[in-house]
């Protein structure tokens, strides 16, 4: 990571930076530390420290906010140097120096370098929202005549972008619908043309999973048949990344829309993309250009969000296990979707087995009455608030068939299992007791 351009040197006289000996060697300890995550530590342990070295900035705990545009160079030289590192046109001695905010910072680095961690990766991307991180990974990687086959359901914005902006850089989409294997139809696609297979799972709302490995399989052999390179990208944001890897199975890209699990909190956009080196600089360099960065403070919050990322996620998922059980013998539902119910045995079981290790905090449930009744259910809720997103620590109640998943067509909605009466619900930390109350209260209240 780029250290910042001396930020301590005119500090006070008593500045722990001003004792040259201590700090040469509390700085050198520490950017040893910080060159390679350590493999025997838990992600969760790294998140409170790793790839910051606190006598950069004063012995501040915590990395302060550098909010700054442009960095200081000290000589001409640096600067020279600096941008023919940036520019690709030499290789880095140490680490690239900081010449300007949208092509990187100390925030944006940390964060950077912590994020790829989850992932086992060398590298991650953090942008502005997740269609920032899927729009500019997708641009990075497909010219125009080349394809992008891609799993249904999906997020909307996602089936917006490739449905109706990529066609306008001649770059055609090709939707695997919900009723085929998607194994199958990978398998079957014979499209010289194609250049990335994307997939999200577990699917929006229903939670359905699609075999990350699997589909690797079937993208390799596809690869020797046409004689090209086929990217493999995973939206990973529902389980992702305590429960779930998608690059341990194979895809090449994670993408993950922050706002929701990595923020944690409903008070920031963002996104990120992980992989290895090769796939993150080609993303890194139409981030650059197309200035879909995360902005600084985003990168703070989210650097602080991650410290209780597993912590949270865990909570979630532990009150979803018991708001599920809930919504299971309560009479009224006709259905519940959430990996822990998926029947035992079931190819869907045989998925989240092998590639999820939680079930996380998202469920969907269909209550009997359609959605005269499903509104009034969510018209009664008081801690569930209603409103969309979701991973946020507070649980969120909402419909999908007329808000989040509106865009979709009749027939799409209902080959995803999305129907009147489907309510989506992202649990939060709340004591499950007082969640579970709610929806009693809001069921039991219905007709008065
Ligand atoms: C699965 C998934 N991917 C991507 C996105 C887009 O993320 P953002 O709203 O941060 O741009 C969302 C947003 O809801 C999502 O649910």
């Amino acid at each position: 990571m780029a250290k910042p351009n001396k930020t301590s040197k005119k500090s006070t006289k008593k500045s722990t930076l001003k004792q040259p000996k201590t700090a040469t060697v509390a700085a050198k300890s520490a950017v040893q530390q910080v060159e390679k995550p350590d493999p025997e530590l838990s992600p969760s342990t790294q998140m409170l420290g790793y790839g910051y070295n606190p006598w950069w900035s004063e012995g501040s705990v915590k990395p302060p906010l550098f909010l700054t545009s442009t960095f200081l160079f000290k000589k001409a030289e640096d600067g020279e140097e600096f941008f023919k590192v940036a520019l690709g046109k030499k290789e880095a001695k140490k680490t690239p120096g900081l010449i300007y905010s949208r092509l990187n910072n100390p925030e944006l680095e940390i964060l950077e370098r912590r994020l790829a961690i989850w992932e086992k990766a060398d590298a991650a991307a953090a942008f502005a929202s997740g269609m920032a991180a899927i729009s500019t990974s997708i641009l990075a990687f497909c010219r125009p005549g080349d394809v992008v086959a891609y799993t249904q359901p999906i997020y909307g914005g996602t089936d917006h972008f490739f449905q109706h902006i990529l066609p306008q850089f001649n770059i055609h989409p090709l939707p695997i619908l919900p009723s085929q294997d998607p194994v199958k139809a990978i398998e079957a696609l014979r499209d010289p043309r194609l250049r990335v297979i994307y997939v999200e799972t577990p699917s929006n709302p229903t939670l359905q999973m699609v075999d990350i490995g699997a589909i690797d399989k079937a993208r390799k052999v596809l690869e020797k048949k046409l004689n090209r390179e086929i990217v493999y990208m995973v939206d990973n944001t529902m389980l992702g990344p305590v429960f779930q890897q998608p690059l341990l199975h194979g895809a090449d890209v994670s993408l993950y829309s922050a706002t929701k699990f990595i923020g944690g909190h409903s008070d920031l956009i963002a996104g990120a993309a992980i992989g290895s080196s090769k796939f993150i600089s080609d993303i890194k360099t139409y981030r650059s250009f197309l200035g879909s960065m995360a902005e600084t403070f985003t990168c703070w919050l989210m650097m602080r969000s991650l410290e209780t990322l597993e912590v949270r996620m865990r909570t979630q998922q532990a009150n979803a296990q018991k708001v599920a059980a809930f919504l299971q013998s309560n009479k009224e539902v006709s259905r519940v979707f959430y990996p822990g119910l998926f029947k035992k045995g079931s190819i869907q079981d045989k998925i989240r087995r092998k590639q999820t290790s939680g079930d996380g905090s998202l469920i969907s449930f269909e209550v009997i009455g359609g959605k005269e009744r499903a509104f009034e259910i969510l018209n009664r809720t008081k801690i569930c608030k209603l409103a969309v997103s979701l991973g946020g620590t507070e649980t969120l109640i909402e419909h999908p068939k007329t808000m989040t998943h509106s865009e979709l067509d009749e027939e799409n909605q209902a080959d995803c299992g999305i129907t009147d009466g489907l309510i989506r619900l992202s649990v939060g930390i709340e004591d499950p007791k007082d969640i579970i109350q709610d929806l009693k209260n809001a069921f039991s209240t219905v007709g008065e």
